[in-house]
């Protein structure tokens, strides 16, 4: 497991070395991503074959030879436990879901490690009402992995339109129930994942959760834009996460980032339908989260409910702060920019409180394109906790029929180069006028706002090295 250790942390490396050089990749990319096809570095492609060579002689274990049947009817859950048994017990193996087949595999929690190639197409059963209780919020769950690469080109199908029917957001006569996600890595470190389809997840599509260290590459995923609660990527308290040349159009957030959750970059990412980037929620029943050093950098979002959005419940306590959107493109979006410290998504209505969860050095740079909505920026922060060193530079948000405009409540900052509607609405904030206005209009030279952003005096660097001192 050695050298292929060496060689993903090899990747990683190369991959936050990208982070910090300006892109000159442009929306015409972008705007490929609609087909899966998605454009590879060729360092990346030279570390993914140096790989597959060390890994040339290694045991493959495939499903095939445990029983699986594959033909999307038979239930190959135990052939897939047989195998990934026998796997892990076998030093240098490759668990193989072969290309061509469709295995149905039941709810089923993996404990790691190992190398899972995945060509073949898993299939949920599709009647929640046969599905075990015990696995309620999970389909395929792997924890506690170590140096593990999920690769190929296969498929996660969730089978998902039972459950979308039984959700109480499709019908309010249902019960609020959660429905699984469709993978899940928990407690895990060193995990790469590329190349992946995800579909009609049951509901969210891929959840990574309390672990450090995560690269998610070239990733598709596709549920329809009524599906419930079906979020693309779902960050809970995990840090050194990379998502990248990632597509996803879905019926909720595409990604989303919650609890604790740092040093977070999403970097070329296509985003339609679905309700956008979120930061959030977060505080929610009174939590107290901290989430920083979040950047999105290169996203073009199309027909989307926002763009991108931090939201938080009243009645939280933390803080989000250190964050930066740049280099977005957008179109007929419905919230381009939004900090919403009022959210609240649950039947009943949620009452105001005094505590909220502090946002701050909230910094939105070069966002462009088309609001369906006249509020192309609302900043509505709370009452008691204003946010704060809100920047913006370079924005040119319009409404065809030219009402675009940004509404502000308790929210400070400023904002320099062409920003479009005016956000002469946020409060200045008079500590961090000393030298910036003198810079405003030499539209070449920005702010020295270096001493507010941890961010952009240390570029973003994820310590991926954590725990992998070769
Ligand atoms: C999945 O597991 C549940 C509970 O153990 C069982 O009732 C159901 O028949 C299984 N479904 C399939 C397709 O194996
Ligand atoms: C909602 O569910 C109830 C009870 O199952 C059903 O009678 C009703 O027709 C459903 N409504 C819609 C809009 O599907
Ligand atoms: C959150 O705190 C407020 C104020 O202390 C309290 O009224 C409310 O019940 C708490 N909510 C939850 C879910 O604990
Ligand atoms: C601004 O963002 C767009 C969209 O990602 C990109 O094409 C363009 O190159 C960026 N401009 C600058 C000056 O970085
Ligand atoms: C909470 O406070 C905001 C801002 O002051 C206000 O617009 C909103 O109506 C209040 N919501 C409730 C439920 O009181």
């Amino acid at each position: 497991m050695d050298k292929f250790l060496v060689s993903f942390i090899g990747l990683l490396m190369t991959v936050s070395g990208i982070i910090g050089t300006s892109l000159s990749d442009n929306l015409a990319t972008l705007g490929e991503l609609v087909d899966p096809e998605i454009e590879v570095d060729d360092t990346e492609l030279t570390e993914i074959q140096s790989w597959t060579s060390q890994c040339g002689g290694e045991v493959l274990v495939n499903v095939d030879s445990f029983g699986a049947v594959g033909d999307g009817v038979s239930d190959d859950t135990q052939a897939f436990v047989s195998a990934w048994n026998k796997a892990c017990s076998t030093p240098k193996s490759v668990f193989l879901v072969p290309i061509g087949r469709r295995y149905l595999v039941n709810a089923t929690s993996f404990i790691g490690p190992l190398v899972i190639q995945m060509d073949g197409t898993i299939v949920a059963p599709d009647e929640p009402k046969n599905w075990d209780p015990k696995f309620q919020r999970i389909w395929l769950g792997f924890t506690i992995l170590e140096g593990v690469i999920f690769q190929g080109s296969g498929v996660i199908d969730g089978s998902g339109s039972k459950w979308w029917a039984a959700s109480c957001k499709r019908n309010k006569t249902n019960p609020c129930n959660g429905a699984p996600t469709a993978l899940t890595i928990d407690s895990s470190s060193g995990v790469k994942v590329k190349g992946l389809t995800f579909r009609n997840s049951q509901q969210i599509h891929f959840t990574i959760a309390r672990s450090d260290s995560v690269l998610v590459s070239e990733v598709l995923i596709i549920g329809p834009e009524d599906s419930p609660n079906t979020d693309g990527i779902h960050i809970v308290e995990s840090t050194n996460v990379v998502i990248q040349k990632t597509k996803i159009g879905t019926g909720d957030d595409c990604i989303s980032i919650i609890d604790s959750s740092t040093s977070i970059k999403m970097k070329k990412i296509y985003c339609g339908p679905g309700h956008g980037i979120s930061i959030g929620r977060l505080g929610k029943n009174n939590a107290t989260d901290f989430v920083s050093h979040v950047v999105l950098d290169t996203a073009f979002l199309k027909d989307t409910t926002n763009g991108v959005r931090i939201k938080t419940w009243q009645g939280g306590s933390g803080y989000a702060r250190a964050i930066r959107f740049e280099n977005v493109r957008m179109e007929d979006v419905e919230n381009p920019i939004i900090i919403d410290q009022f959210y609240c998504d649950s039947p009943t209505t949620c009452k105001n409180q005094t505590a909220a969860v502090e946002i701050s050095q909230i910094w939105y740079r070069n966002i462009s394109g088309t609001t369906k909505s006249e509020l192309a920026m609302k900043f509505a922060c709370s009452d008691t906790v204003p946010c704060t060193k809100i920047v913006l530079s370079n924005i040119n948000l319009v409404k065809t029929d030219g009402t675009a405009q940004t509404y502000c409540h308790s929210a400070s900052g400023f904002s320099y180069g062409t920003v479009q509607p005016s956000a002469d609405c946020l409060s200045s904030d008079q500590d961090l006028l000393i030298d910036q206005l003198k810079d405003a209009n030499a539209e070449d030279e920005e702010p020295r706002i270096d001493t507010l952003f941890t961010l952009s005096s240390h570029p973003f660097m994820p310590t991926v090295m954590k725990g992998y001192d070769p």
